[in-house]
């Protein structure tokens, strides 16, 4: 086989066979096929597409790439679940223990962000403490214990998507949803988990900006997950505006306990019954989608899903007290409210922008060796559809010493992230559930 004639049968628009895919993913792996013919292979699956066969194939192949997680000595049906990410999306906080709580263990392996505010790693190291680095034996005699274990991945899983995301970076070949969704589901196949729950947001502060491109990514994960034998839902959700009103990583541990002891945002708690609601459908402690929802409602009113975080965070060496008392979080040494110029209903705000001034602040990764600020972020006091008066505060910001020569440049941001208007339209936070 040539990768040429590989290359040129998807530049012609043919399907591929499994053993063609293989001979590019190994082949790249191990230096036969080269970065140019990868480069211009990916430009050839960016204009021609796959087949829901080859993305299958292509996923099962990337998974296997490398070593994979056996959770095995895990009792139960494991569930994981992804999110494509978002500003202000600390769904992870919330749900691990509402499913755990439930019954459903939980083996979580999350990352770190790179970009506007940490990743589920860098949210959970606010905690003072808690660690994050576990040996994979003492991670999964968490789970059997006491039902969930989050932890950062250590293993070198699936390097194939590492190379070839690399490659896609530089080569315009990111936005191609066959390629997203196989990089996507390759990792989580990878990371042991049965079943899986996924959290596909659209909006102007995701990963897919158009409703049209995430249901199509939607489906196509759905596929692969059935493809290969895993049970896969996928809930299209709003990324219209910030999740909640915290953002960044000590701000959205205290808006996670909130919510645990319901008195969280509305549209956080909705999405985390949603999502906790399918894990435990999955995972088998609940007869149907519907009761899955209604347990993870009533696990999070009688306070067992706190109960379940505070667990959690004993059992990885941070102190649960923190989460009583905000006062032991990292606190940031500033405060600046952000005055509204003028006064009217918010119809609209920029969650990317918003995710910018968070960052800006230090609350997220400008480059790879950046360190995150925890106590460093962005609380919002305004939704859409809120009414205010000019001069009243749309958000508050928090941050050290070291960024507070940013402080204005991020409040002219933020006045600008704001869209006023007479009449805001109702919004819809959950779109659809895909099967
Ligand atoms: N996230 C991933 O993990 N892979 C992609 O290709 C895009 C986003």
């Amino acid at each position: 086989m040539r990768a040429y004639d590989v290359i040129a049968k998807k530049r012609d628009g043919y399907s591929h066979t499994r053993e063609e895919l293989a001979y590019l993913i190994q082949g790249y792996l191990d230096g036969t096929v080269k970065d140019e013919q990868m480069s211009a292979w990916l430009m050839a699956v960016y204009f021609q597409g796959m087949t829901k066969e080859e993305t299958v194939m292509l996923t099962d192949l990337m998974e296997h790439s490398g070593a994979t997680m056996d959770l095995s000595a895990i009792r139960g049906t494991v569930v994981d679940k992804h999110s494509t990410g978002g500003v202000g999306d600390k769904t992870t906080l919330v749900i691990v223990p509402l499913a755990a709580a439930a019954g459903v263990p939980i083996a979580k392996l999350s990352g770190r962000g790179l970009g506007f505010t940490g990743g589920t790693i860098d949210k959970l190291e606010a905690i003072p403490g808690f660690q994050t680095s576990i040996a994979t034996e003492a991670f999964m005699a968490q789970v059997n214990d006491i039902g969930a274990a989050v932890a950062g991945q250590t293993q070198n899983l699936v390097p194939a998507d590492k190379k070839i995301y690399a490659l896609r970076d530089v080569t315009a070949t990111i936005e191609s949803i066959p390629l997203i969704a196989s990089s996507i589901m390759s990792k989580k196949l990878a990371s042991g988990a049965e079943k899986i729950v996924l959290d596909v947001k659209f909006g102007n502060g995701a990963f897919m900006q158009k409703q049209e491109d995430a249901l199509r990514l939607a489906e196509t994960m759905v596929d692969i997950g059935k493809g290969l034998n895993r049970q896969t839902v996928a809930i299209l959700s709003s990324m219209e505006e910030p999740l909640g009103y915290a953002v960044g990583n000590s701000l959205e541990v205290m808006e996670a306990v909130q919510t645990l002891q319901g008195k969280g945002p509305v549209d956080l708690t909705e999405l985390c019954v949603t999502l906790a609601g399918y894990m435990i459908y999955l995972g088998g402690k609940a007869e149907d989608a519907q009761a899955g929802l209604k347990l993870a409602q009533e696990i999070l009113t009688s306070g067992q899903g706190l109960a379940k975080l505070k667990e959690i965070v004993a059992a990885q060496g941070g102190n649960p007290e923190t989460l009583d008392d905000f006062s032991k979080l990292p606190q940031a040494e500033f405060k600046l409210e952000v005055p509204s110029l003028q006064a009217g209903t918010i119809v609209g705000i920029e969650a990317k922008e918003i995710g910018l001034c968070s960052m800006l602040l230090g609350a997220g990764r400008e480059n790879k060796e950046s360190q995150i600020d925890l106590a460093a972020g962005v609380w919002l006091h305004k939704k859409i559809g809120d009414k205010v008066q000019a001069g009243e505060s749309l958000a508050t910001l928090y941050y050290s010493a070291e960024y507070a020569h940013r402080a204005e440049e991020v409040v002219e941001k933020l006045q600008a992230a704001y869209h006023l208007g007479e009449n805001s339209e109702a919004k819809t936070l959950i779109l659809r559930v895909l099967e």
